[in-house]
């Protein structure tokens, strides 16, 4: 695992430009699609919730894959949360469903982070937890890079509009395939 002397200084958000609605090609463009997998694990409990994107983070070895084709940022794609095998009952129909998610790769600049991680958030309103159970993502492109903050707010006012970017890209046809691949348990 990278520490903190390897932080590359990232730019500071200053204004509030426009930002496109859309991003990527028609199909997703190489290293994408990359596939991970992993037990979630517990955020560093910020509250990611009251920035309204609660995130499930991806095990550590799991981001050295990604990590290694890709640069930190934000990216978007498809999530899908499986029960455990103890626990068969634990989730319902819906939320066992694959859903659009958008992914902060990286260092959380704002929160002065001391180690890199992958915390996905799902477009999905789960009602409860679900550390420990299986997450199969596929991250099909890249939104942005990852800023620091003058505030909360224009951080929570750029993860708003990282989720339209997401659901917008998500909806053409090369990348809306990808909710059905086999890669994600039916
Ligand atoms: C789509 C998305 C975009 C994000 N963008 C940034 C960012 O640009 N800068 C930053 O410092 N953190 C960013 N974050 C990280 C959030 O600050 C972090 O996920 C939140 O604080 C949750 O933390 P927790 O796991 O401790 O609850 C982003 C998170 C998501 C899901």
């Amino acid at each position: 695992m990278a520490d903190v002397e390897d932080q590359p200084p990232v730019p500071v958000q200053t204004h509030r430009g426009n930002r496109p609605e859309i991003v990527g090609g028609d199909e997703p463009e190489s290293p994408f699609p990359v596939e991970l997998a992993g037990p979630v694990q517990r955020g560093f409990g910020r509250g990611g919730k009251d920035l309204g994107c609660p995130t499930a983070n991806l095990p550590e070895d799991t981001l050295h894959k990604l990590a290694s084709v890709t640069k930190t940022g934000i990216y978007f794609g498809f999530a899908q949360v499986s029960p455990p095998d103890d626990q068969p009952d634990a989730l319902t129909e819906e939320e066992r469903k694959v859903y659009p998610m958008v992914m902060s790769l990286g260092w959380n600049p704002y929160y002065k982070n001391e180690k890199m991680t992958a915390e996905v958030h799902i477009m999905y309103n789960f009602r409860h937890d679900f550390y420990g159970f299986p997450m199969r993502v596929i991250v099909l492109g890249y939104i942005r890079p990852e800023l620091d903050y003058i505030s909360r707010e224009a951080l929570i006012d750029d993860i708003e509009t990282d989720k339209r970017v997401g659901v917008n890209s998500l909806a053409r046809p090369g990348y809306k395939k990808y909710a059905t691949d086999p890669f994600f348990p039916s």
